[in-house]
C-alpha cells in the first residue's frame, strides 16, 4: 500500500516518534510506502507532500515538534475542500491515511472515513482530553515541564514572600493544572471543570502565608473565576470554532494581590509546555501507537483510533473517540483539595 502520514493541530512532544514507528515498521515488516504530508489537512487540500521513507525518520525519536509540520485547517470548513481531498488522494495513488491528532484533526478523519476514506487515527495532545484512552502521549512531557516550573517557582516565591499564580494550558480540561499542581506541592489548583469562588481562593492563600510559606497557585488557562466567567485573549475562534484562552492567571495574581495586600506575580508558562523533547513514557506510548496504527491500516480496519487502556493498546472506532471530551471527573478533584491552603 501507498500510505499518506499527517499530523495536525497543536504539536506536543511524541508526534515525531509515531512517525518514526509507523514507517520503521510498515517498510520493514509489511513493505508498504510512505507519503509525508505537510501541515496536516493542508497538506492533502493543497497536494503538500514531502518524502518520508526510512532514511527520513533515522534519528527524530527524541526530537519534539514535527517533521511533517501542523496546521489548524478544518477542509469541511472549505468550499469543495474534501472533493479536493480524495480528488488528491487519487491523483498521488494513496491508498490510506494515518492522521495523527486530537479532537479535531480526528473528527475530520472520522468525517472523511463516513465518506469512503481510508484513515486510521492516532491520538495526540498535550491536554489529554480525548475519551476512549487513559492517556495522550505529549501529556506526559509537559506535566513535567510544569513541575519542573513549579518546583523552582516555590523557592523564588518563598525568598519573597510573594503569591505565584502558575497559568498551564490545557483548553476545556484540567487535566495539566491537577496533575502539575499534585506533583508540584501547589496550595490551590483551579480547573475548568469547577468554577472558583475568588474569595475562597484568598482564604487559601492567606492560611499559606500564616504558615511563613508562600503560595503556589496552579490555574488551567480554561478555569473559570464564578463571578465573572472564561477569561480569553481576543474573542477569535479557530477553523474549528475554538476561542484562544490565556490570560486568567494575570487577571487572577493582580485579584490576589488587591485582597491580600502582598505582592502576588503570574507566570504563563504557555508554548515551553508543547516544546523539546518527549518523556520516556511519551516516547514509549508514541511508539506502540505508531506500531499498532501501522498494523490496523495494513488489516484495513478503517475508521479505528489506537487508544491506551490500562497497559494495553488498543483500537476503539473514532466515531466513538470523537464524541465527547475527557474532562477531569469531580472525585479526582476532590483528592487534590486535601492539600489546598
Ligand atoms: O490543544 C493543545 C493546546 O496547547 C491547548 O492547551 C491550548 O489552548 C492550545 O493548544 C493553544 O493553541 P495555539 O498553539 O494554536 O495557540
Amino acid at each position: 500500500m501507498r500510505i499518506g502520514v499527517l499530523t495536525g493541530g497543536g504539536d506536543c512532544p511524541g508526534l515525531n516518534a509515531v512517525i518514526r514507528a509507523v514507517v520503521r515498521k510498515g517498510v520493514a515488516t509489511y513493505g508498504h510506502e510512505f507519503v509525508g504530508f505537510r501541515d496536516g489537512w493542508r497538506g492533502p487540500l493543497q497536494n503538500e507532500t514531502r518524502p518520508l521513507g526510512i532514511a527520513e525518520v533515522r534519528g527524530i525519536l527524541p526530537r519534539g515538534g514535527t517533521i511533517l509540520g501542523s496546521s489548524r485547517t478544518n477542509p469541511f470548513k472549505i468550499e469543495g475542500g474534501v472533493e479536493t481531498i480524495t480528488a488528491n488522494l487519487a491523483g498521488l495513488g494513496i491508498d490510506a491515511l494515518i492522521a495523527i491528532g486530537g479532537e479535531d484533526t480526528l473528527g475530520v478523519a472520522s468525517r472523511l472515513h463516513d465518506l469512503g476514506v481510508h484513515v486510521v487515527g492516532v491520538p495526540k495532545t498535550i491536554d489529554n482530553d480525548l475519551g476512549a484512552t487513559d492517556y495522550t502521549f505529549g501529556f506526559d512531557t509537559a506535566v513535567n515541564i510544569a513541575m519542573e516550573a513549579i518546583d523552582r517557582l516555590h523557592t523564588t516565591a518563598e525568598s519573597h514572600h510573594r503569591t505565584v499564580v502558575v497559568e498551564v494550558m490545557g483548553r476545556h480540561a484540567g487535566w495539566i493544572a491537577l496533575h502539575s499542581g499534585l506533583a508540584g506541592g501547589a496550595n490551590v489548583i483551579l480547573l475548568p471543570e469547577r468554577p472558583f469562588d475568588l474569595d475562597q481562593v484568598v482564604d487559601h492563600v492567606e492560611r499559606r502565608f500564616k504558615t511563613n510559606y508562600s503560595p503556589i497557585v496552579v490555574v488551567a488557562e480554561g478555569a473559570l473565576p464564578a463571578e465573572r466567567g472564561m477569561i480569553t485573549k481576543d474573542g477569535e475562534l479557530d477553523a474549528f470554532g475554538h476561542v484562544k484562552l490565556g490570560g486568567i492567571g494575570n487577571w487572577l495574581a493582580a485579584e490576589i494581590e488587591k485582597a491580600t495586600g502582598k505582592e502576588s506575580r503570574a507566570v504563563v508558562l504557555g508554548h515551553i509546555q508543547r516544546g523539546g523533547t518527549p518523556t520516556a513514557f511519551d516516547r514509549v506510548l508514541a511508539t506502540r501507537f505508531g506500531l499498532h496504527a501501522i498494523d490496523a491500516a495494513h488489516e484495513q480496519d478503517w475508521g479505528k483510533m489506537v487508544a491506551l487502556r490500562g497497559t494495553d493498546i488498543v483500537r476503539v472506532s473514532l466515531a466513538e473517540a470523537t464524541r465527547e471530551l475527557k474532562t477531569v471527573p469531580v472525585e479526582r478533584y476532590a483528592e487534590a483539595e486535601v492539600f489546598f491552603g
